[in-house]
């Protein structure tokens, strides 16, 4: 078996990401397409050796199960109502302790990257977890090219605010508009990306088009969807489940089978599309990452800094 963390596999080491698809999937592409409108294009993006060997769930669970509270708090609240939002033209407003601040265009943006595929597994702190092909490229290669200023430690994320278009953003569900934060280590390695697509098409509004977070180390709430503003800070950024409730949600929310959230267990959880009787499986420390990032908690009190 091929070891997808080695850093030295070339592309051809790693299996066409094509041969995944089985019958059901590819009819569950077909009606996904209705997402993404009738010009939806394959968009060309390299495998990455950070890819998981685990099978990804079909296009159909990760674009109707979604936790999107800009449009509602029910599961298929976003895949109903979030159709309206307009992700063209886009925009990013990297600010704060960097080099060059300033507004980056999404396009702008994404003629600088090396996009790639990578099939991560994902845990929701709801205990539901499944696995996503994203397309996307590395944080780190947008923030190296804002250039990181020498004070910098956190970097802060902004998700856009237009009641007009996001129906829960007049309600006072959180403290909008929705805030994530890393620390800045976080945000620079390899394996936090921003993502544009999924499934090898351009990302669906209810996971978060035209650009989010993903983070597979942490909790699902991490993964900021439609970022319009990142900052570099040399303090810890507020984040909209923090602020919420800190003491269900910290700011780290790193998974951790050890350390419950104060009204569930969180040693277990349901992978989804597994069907009504499929059981539980244990959850991993760090949600399986744990080679890759372990060492950034190293001398940290986990269940403190939860
Ligand atoms: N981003 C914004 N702007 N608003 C949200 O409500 N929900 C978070 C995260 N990003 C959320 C968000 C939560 S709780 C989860 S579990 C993931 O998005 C879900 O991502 P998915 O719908 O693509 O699976």
């Amino acid at each position: 078996m091929i070891d997808r963390f080695r850093s030295d596999l070339t592309w051809s080491d790693v299996t066409p990401r094509g041969m995944f698809l089985n019958r059901r999937q590819l009819i569950a592409g077909a009606a996904g397409l209705a997402f993404a409108g009738p010009a939806a294009a394959k968009i060309a993006a390299r495998p990455s050796a950070y890819s998981t060997d685990a099978t990804p769930n079909s296009l159909a669970d990760i674009t109707s199960y979604n936790n999107y509270y800009e449009f509602g708090t029910g599961k298929d609240d976003p895949a109903a109502n979030a159709g309206g939002l307009t992700i063209s033209p886009w925009s990013v407003e990297i600010g704060g302790m960097v080099d060059k601040p300033g507004s980056y265009g999404l396009e702008d943006i994404l003629k600088h990257v090396t996009l790639e595929e990578r099939i991560y597994r994902f845990r929701c702190v709801e205990a539901w977890s499944m696995v996503v092909p994203w397309i996307g490229f590395p944080l780190s290669d947008l923030l190296a090219r804002a250039g990181v200023g020498a004070g910098a430690k956190y970097v802060a994320f902004q998700t856009l605010m237009r009641p007009e278009e996001m129906p829960g953003e007049s309600y006072p569900i959180l403290d909008w508009p929705y805030r994530e934060g890393l620390r800045l280590d976080e945000a620079m390695h390899p394996l936090t990306i921003l993502a544009t697509g999924l499934y090898g098409e351009a990302l669906p509004r209810q996971n978060g088009a035209p650009i989010r977070l993903v983070v597979p180390w942490k909790y699902g709430f991490k993964s900021i969807k439609a970022i319009v503003r990142i900052t570099l800070t040399d303090k810890r950024p507020p984040t909209a489940w923090n602020t919420e409730n800190p003491r269900e949600y910290g700011f780290f929310s790193n998974v951790n089978p050890a350390v419950d959230h104060p009204r569930w267990s969180q040693a277990t959880e349901r992978p989804l599309g597994g069907g009504l009787f499929a059981g539980r499986v244990p959850t991993q420390l760090f949600n399986g990452y744990g080679d890759q990032v372990a060492a950034l908690y190293a001398g940290q009190d986990l269940k403190a800094d939860f």
